[in-house]
């Protein structure tokens, strides 16, 4: 739903959550299936073991991150204005991933779109937010990074499936008038390096056929050592980029948090960049490559740990497919102390989303019966006008 608010805005980070599949898969565990050691997935890329969705979707992980920072933030699901899930791995080509999340959550006032910029996801996802929020069109933006890589990648390619892992991790942003939140947004893309890291078919070029299974066309692919080669350079551009075009400099940066692709990558940044390396954040041994999701999760984690507070001035950069590149400095303005949530409160939220599901369900029920009643109505009216499925000729 649009609204109108007195521009411009601030875009404040107000609210965080993620989640990861409980399944774990470690490096051992993985070099039983491919040939592959423990040893050299460490040392060539950091990770140790990843998480793997079982049951989980890549809309269930984005929705039980979604409702852990609208608890944080205590915002109710109808007060959010927009739904961005920055994602490589949709449930569906469409509908998007995050309508479901938005029906999922009861959230009936909030217009809902995904984001394809794989790794740079969800800093583009931030980059929108904050626009819009800035812009004055939107007041809270619910920016989600969710993916189930494991789904898409070829289980027999050592080169690939080694790197990535499944989960989620989500911000809920809010325009205030105190200065602060998101203070600036760097956004690049060069496509001439699209087929570097890409998944061949099952789009409108390369739709499904028995040839594009066979020849494992529907799964990850990837040139490793020219992704590498620009991730490296990239990174450290578009880090500096975003502090430059915010007025700071890389000493008044207190935290960066890359995307968590690869040790190797963020230790060659912060030997170029002089940095002392308790000024990155990194999970990737545990998580291995979330894509648009290792940002959020990292933050989340981040957090946890209790690396930000109020004041700290971080930076988020992201790269990958497209190929894609965004980095966002970040003013830190929340408390990070988790506050309590009373029994009451959690029953309710409990209970929110309980009748979102009910709401959902009568909707597409009413949805069944009202098509049922016209096609009845329709035929009782003009029989001639209707084929044997009952619609209109
Ligand atoms: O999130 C999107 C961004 N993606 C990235 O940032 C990924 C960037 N790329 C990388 O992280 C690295 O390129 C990889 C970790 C994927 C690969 O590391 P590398 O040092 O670039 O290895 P390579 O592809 O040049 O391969 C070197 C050797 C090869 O063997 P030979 O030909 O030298 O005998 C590979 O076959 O390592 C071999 N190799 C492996 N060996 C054991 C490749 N993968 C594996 C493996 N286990 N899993």
């Amino acid at each position: 739903m649009s609204a109108n608010y007195q521009s411009p805005r601030y875009a404040h980070i107000v609210g965080w959550g993620k989640y990861v599949p409980p399944n774990v898969l470690t490096n051992e565990e993985l070099a039983k299936k491919v040939d592959t050691t423990d040893a050299w997935i460490r040392k060539n890329t950091g990770i140790v073991e990843r998480r793997i969705a079982t049951k989980e979707t890549t809309a269930a992980m984005a929705l039980y991150a979604a409702q852990d920072a609208l608890e944080v933030a205590d915002v109710n699901p109808n007060e959010i204005d927009l739904i961005i899930v920055a994602t490589s791995t949709p449930e569906y080509i469409f509908p998007a991933t995050a309508s479901i999340v938005q029906d999922k959550l009861g959230a009936q006032n909030a217009g809902a779109f995904d984001l394809s910029a794989a790794c740079s996801g969800f800093v583009y996802g931030l980059a929108v937010a904050a626009g819009m929020i800035r812009g004055g069109t939107y007041n809270t933006v619910l920016v989600i990074g969710a993916e189930t890589f494991s789904r898409l990648l070829n289980w027999k390619d050592r080169a690939t499936c080694i790197l990535f892992g499944d989960g989620a991790g989500a911000v809920l942003l809010q325009g205030r008038d105190e200065p602060g939140g998101i203070l600036s947004t760097i956004l690049g893309s060069d496509g001439s390096g699209g087929e570097l890291l890409e998944i061949p078919a099952g789009g409108s070029k390369n739709p499904t056929s028995l040839e594009t299974v066979m020849a494992n066309a529907h799964f990850v692919k990837m040139n490793g050592r020219e992704v590498f080669r620009f991730a490296t350079r990239i990174m450290v551009d578009a880090t500096k980029q975003a502090l430059q075009k915010a007025n700071l400099t890389l000493d008044d940066m207190d935290l960066m948090i890359p995307h968590q692709a690869n040790i190797r990558i963020i230790d060659h940044a912060i030997k170029t960049m002089g940095l002392p390396p308790e000024k990155v954040y990194m999970n990737l041994d545990r998580y291995g490559n979330t894509s648009a999701a290792s940002i959020p999760l990292a933050l989340v984690e981040a957090i946890e740990e209790k690396r930000v507070k109020p004041g700290d001035r971080l930076v988020f950069v992201g790269f990958g497919g497209g190929l894609t590149w965004g980095s966002c400095a970040v003013e830190w303005t929340e408390p990070v102390v988790k506050r309590a949530i009373p029994p009451a409160k959690a029953a309710q939220s409990k209970l929110r989303y309980q009748w979102a599901n009910v709401k959902s369900l009568g909707h597409r029920v009413l949805r069944r019966v009202d098509d049922g009643v016209n096609r009845a109505l329709d035929l009782i009216d003009k029989p001639e006008n209707v084929n044997g499925n009952g619609n209109k000729k």
